[in-house]
Formats: structure tokens, C-alpha cells, sequence
């Protein structure tokens, strides 16, 4: 056999040929730029051509990567939204407010020379496959008509959020906490599960009839009619939703077949650490690693605020390094390093980080797991204050409390979880659950991306919930129809009884 048939029949039984792929991220956030730049990478090692639509310029370079930019999206969003202000007092989320900020910015990116250049694509260009970052961008949703129709994948890096679940035909709300609670998913009370059954059915709700048809105007008004199908019925064709959660990092919960977790899916094992701290790390005791993640960053703390953590910092044996861009010379402590940039994967990686001090963001508290770094959480909005709860509950993490802010308070929670080895503990056996697994788990989008490829729409997936009403799949219509013939059935007999008796009294006085 020639060298050249073996490689054509390598090549007949190679599973999937090389595709053609776009990737869609709209909402305004570095972590999910991340995410998906991430799952790009495992894609493209198995030779697949990548074009990402993104408010973030491409941090890695490859031969069939491509990022076409979406730009002007952080500027817009720093007018409309004041994270300063999220740091003197944490919120509860504000779900509608929220929508009408991922309106805005959605109505932004249809004004991007970014889209423009997707859309003078030739005519008739196609890709194979689509995949949707399903947290915000649903204006955009006429590119899937645009350009063939593909199967399209969604993935969510933010978890598994109760709209994703209505939409895969996937009913829940009895054991699930929503994320813009505080309810860390053991345990609810009656009331707890009846706030957290509203929230999460008001947030389905307000969606499908309030949100998702101004985004389908928007489309309209830029796409056109014969481009803009109903975003419900867009979403009822997706195939798969690759989802940023699983039982090791959250409380266990059962999904649909076409949900696939994917949590941890960013997170690589710790490489070396960066070169400016080396020496630093050689010669510490211990590290406590502080970072308030990609978005909010700490240089927005108040001086006031600052000063709590550092003169806290300055009496601990440890090095902190702290993420912060130091542009104005503030002054701190000898053993606290700032810098603008960190790898922050490495350093909690390093067996020398003994604590993480958070905003509990998704990928970051992740990372700690991953690598079995206890936490102490700041959470200031969003899905971060359900983060910490859920990480607290497992005894994994300290909460900081915002109107109790002092140096005593934050050194009181840092001593508490560093000298009590139960949160060290619970933490290695999570790190050692999130290592143990068949494949990681970007091999597993890469493989379900694949399957997609190759197996058509995954419409063989859908359970028949994807089609029946939420009322339906929790039985609502039978346990009325039941409870109604009981009642009837009892107001009958009590009927007849009294009649009887009447009969009977009746009957005796006669
Ligand atoms: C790969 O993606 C780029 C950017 O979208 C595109 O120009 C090119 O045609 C694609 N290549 C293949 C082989 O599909
Ligand atoms: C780029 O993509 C093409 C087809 O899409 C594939 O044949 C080729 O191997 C890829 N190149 C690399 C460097 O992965
Ligand atoms: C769903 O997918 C099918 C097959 O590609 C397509 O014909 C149909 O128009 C899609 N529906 C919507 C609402 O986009
Ligand atoms: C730090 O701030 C300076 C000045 O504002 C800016 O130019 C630089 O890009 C920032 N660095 C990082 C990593 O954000």
C-alpha cells in the first residue's frame, strides 16, 4: 500500500472533515471573550476554521483564527453602566434593567463597521456550523439565515441560566437556585423556593414576551423581514447548549440530553509563573492571591475601602499580589504586589497560593477549585453573590460583608479560613473530583461540536418538553384536573350524605 492510499483512507475514516465555523459573543464581558477564545483553540487543534465575532480583539494567533471586532462595545457600556457605583453597595440583580443594557448593546453592535464586515461576506458564503454565545446578541440572530442555516451550538460560559433550560425543553425551578439569588441550593424553605420559583419564571417570562421581541425589531429594522424569523422559534432549532457548570462546581442537577456540562472548560493545568514575580514566589512564605477579575476592576474601590484591606494585609505573614494598575502611585504595604496583569491559572496553581480573594466570578472561583485554593469572596452583582453563597455553603469560602468592612473583619475572615483546615480539605477533594473525570472538559465540546457535524441537528436529542408548556411538564394541568375530581367527588358524597340524613330525620319524625 502506497504511502498516499493510506493517507486517503485515514482520511475516509477521519471522523469529521475540517469545518468551517462562526462563533458569535456579544455580551460585553473579557471572561466570556475568554471562554469561547478557549473552546476556539480546542477546535482549532483539531483543524477547523474559526471566525469569531467579538467585542475583544483575538488574544491568541493561529493560521484559520479569525476575529472580526465588534468595536466601541466597552465604551458604550462604561456611559451606561457605573461599576463604581456597584462597589459601595452590592445589588440584588435588576433583571430588567439588565435586558435593557443587553438591548443597548446589542443595538450597538448592529451599528459596528465589525458586522459590516461579516456581512459583505459573498452572497452565498456558508459556514457549517454556528455557535452562539447565548448570554446576550439575540439581534443578531438573522445571521443564521444569512448564512445557510446551520446547525447552531450554544454555548453559555456564564452556566446553566434558567431561560437556557426553557428553551432545551428543560423545566426546572423546585431544587435549582436562580443565580441572581442568594440561596445557595441546600436546604430552601418554603418561602426561599417560592421566591426563587417567581424569579426564575418572571426572568422566562419577561424574556420571551418582553426582551426577545425588541431584540426581534431591532433585527428587523437592520436585517429586514425576510431575513428576521421569531427569536423563540430561532431558538427552538438550536441543536445543543454547552453549558459552564457541572456537578463538581455546582450543586448536582439533572439536564436534558442536549445540555452538555462543560464546566471548567477554560481552565488549563498551571503552567510556570510569570517571569516579574518568580523571585517573589521563591522566597515567600505564602501567597494570597487578590483579584477582582477582568470587568470590575480594584483600582474602582474607594481609598477608604483600600485602606481596610491593606492595613490588614500588613500584619499577615503572607505576600499578597494583588491585580491592580497602579497609575496613580498609590502607596501599600511591603508584602502587597501590584500588578496590572497577572496569570491568574499559574499563581493559584502554584502550591505556594494559600487563598484567593474574590468577586466570585464564574471562571475564577472555578479556577480555584480546580486547583484547590480556599476563597474569600467580595461579591458585588449579578450572579457573584450566588456564587459566594453556594461556595460558603460548602465550606469552601468566606463571605466579606460589605457594611462590616474593616481591617479587623477582613483579617478575622482570612485567619478563620486559613487556620481552619476544613476549607483547605473540602476544597483539595473538589480539586481532586474536578481532575478526576473520562475527558476534560474541552474535549467534550469539541467532541459535541463534532457530533453536530456530523450527526445533523441533534433534533434527535430533544426531549418532547421543548414543545409542551412549562405547566404541562410540571403536571400543573393534571394535579388541578385530580384535585378538581377529588373535590367534586367529596362535595358529591357530603352532598348525598346530607340528603340522606334529611331523609332519614324526615324519616323518624314521619
Ligand atoms: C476561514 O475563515 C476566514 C475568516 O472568516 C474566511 O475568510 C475563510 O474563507 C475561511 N476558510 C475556509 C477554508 O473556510
Ligand atoms: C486550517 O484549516 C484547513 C481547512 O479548514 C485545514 O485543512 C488545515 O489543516 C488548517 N490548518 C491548521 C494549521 O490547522
Ligand atoms: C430551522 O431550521 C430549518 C432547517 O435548517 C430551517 O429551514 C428553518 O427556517 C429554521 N427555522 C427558523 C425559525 O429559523
Ligand atoms: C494600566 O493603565 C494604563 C493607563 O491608564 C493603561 O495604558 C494600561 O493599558 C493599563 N494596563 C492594563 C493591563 O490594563
Amino acid at each position: 500500500m502506497t504511502r498516499i492510499t493510506f493517507l486517503l483512507l485515514v482520511h475516509a475514516f477521519s471522523a469529521t472533515h475540517c469545518a468551517n465555523i462562526l462563533g458569535v459573543t456579544s455580551l460585553i464581558s473579557h471572561s466570556h471573550h475568554i471562554w469561547n477564545e478557549k473552546l476556539a483553540e480546542g477546535l482549532l487543534k483539531n483543524g477547523h476554521n474559526i471566525t469569531l465575532l467579538s467585542h475583544d480583539k483575538a488574544k491568541i494567533k493561529h493560521w484559520n483564527y479569525t476575529v472580526i471586532h465588534l468595536e466601541g462595545g466597552y465604551e458604550n457600556i462604561q456611559e451606561l453602566f457605573n461599576f463604581e457605583e456597584s462597589f459601595s453597595q452590592p445589588e440584588s440583580l435588576d433583571i430588567p434593567n439588565f435586558w435593557k443594557m443587553l438591548g443597548t448593546v446589542c443595538a450597538h453592535d448592529l451599528s459596528t463597521e465589525g458586522l459590516k464586515t461579516l456581512m459583505k461576506y459573498p452572497e452565498d458564503y456558508k459556514f457549517d456550523l454556528i455557535i452562539w454565545d447565548l448570554n446576550a446578541g439575540e439581534c443578531l440572530y438573522p445571521l443564521i439565515k444569512r448564512f445557510g442555516n446551520p446547525p447552531v451550538v450554544g454555548v453559555s460560559p456564564f452556566g446553566l441560566q434558567p431561560y437556557i433550560s426553557h428553551m432545551m425543553g428543560h423545566h426546572y425551578f423546585n431544587y435549582i437556585p436562580f443565580y441572581g439569588t442568594s440561596y445557595s441550593g441546600r436546604a430552601m424553605s418554603f418561602w426561599d423556593r417560592l421566591t426563587n420559583t417567581f424569579s426564575i419564571n418572571y426572568l422566562t417570562y419577561l424574556r420571551i414576551n418582553s426582551y426577545l421581541p425588541k431584540m426581534r425589531m431591532l433585527a428587523k429594522d437592520h436585517f429586514g423581514s425576510s431575513l428576521t424569523e421569531p427569536p423563540v422559534e430561532v431558538e427552538r432549532n438550536f441543536s445543543l447548549a454547552l453549558v459552564n457548570s457541572d456537578a463538581i462546581f455546582n450543586f448536582p442537577e439533572a439536564v436534558a440530553p442536549n445540555i452538555i456540562s462543560v464546566g471548567g472548560l477554560h481552565i488549563e493545568p498551571a503552567k510556570s509563573i510569570q517571569k516579574d514575580l518568580r523571585k517573589v514566589f521563591d522566597t515567600t512564605h505564602g501567597v494570597i492571591l487578590f483579584s477582582l477579575g477582568s470587568n470590575i476592576q480594584a483600582e474602582f474601590l474607594n481609598k477608604n475601602m483600600m485602606d481596610h484591606f491593606n492595613r490588614c494585609f500588613e500584619t499577615l505573614p503572607y505576600t499578597v499580589i494583588m491585580k491592580f494598575n497602579n497609575t496613580h502611585h498609590r502607596k501599600f504595604p511591603k508584602n502587597v504586589i501590584t500588578r496590572p496583569w497577572l496569570q491568574i491559572n499559574d499563581i493559584l496553581g502554584h502550591p505556594k497560593t494559600k487563598l484567593f480573594i474574590s468577586h466570585g466570578g464564574a471562571l475564577s472561583t472555578q479556577e480555584a477549585m480546580y486547583h484547590g485554593v480556599p476563597i474569600i469572596g467580595m461579591p458585588f452583582f449579578i450572579d457573584q453573590i450566588g456564587n459566594i453563597a453556594k461556595l460558603v455553603e460548602r465550606k469552601i469560602a468566606e463571605k466579606l460583608e460589605f457594611d462590616k468592612l474593616s481591617p479587623e473583619h477582613i483579617c478575622h475572615k482570612i485567619t478563620t479560613v486559613l487556620e481552619n483546615s476544613k476549607y483547605y480539605e473540602n476544597v483539595q477533594l473538589i480539586s481532586k473530583r474536578a481532575k478526576d473525570q473520562q475527558n476534560t472538559p474541552l474535549q467534550r465540546a469539541v467532541f459535541w461540536i463534532e457530533y453536530i457535524l456530523r450527526n445533523g441537528d441533534g433534533e434527535h436529542l430533544s426531549s418532547a418538553a421543548r414543545d409542551m408548556f412549562t405547566f404541562q411538564t410540571l403536571n400543573f394541568d393534571i394535579l388541578v384536573f385530580v384535585a378538581v375530581v377529588i373535590a367534586t367527588a367529596l362535595a358529591l358524597i357530603n352532598l348525598s350524605c346530607t340528603i340522606f340524613q334529611k331523609q332519614r330525620i324526615k324519616f323518624k319524625v314521619g
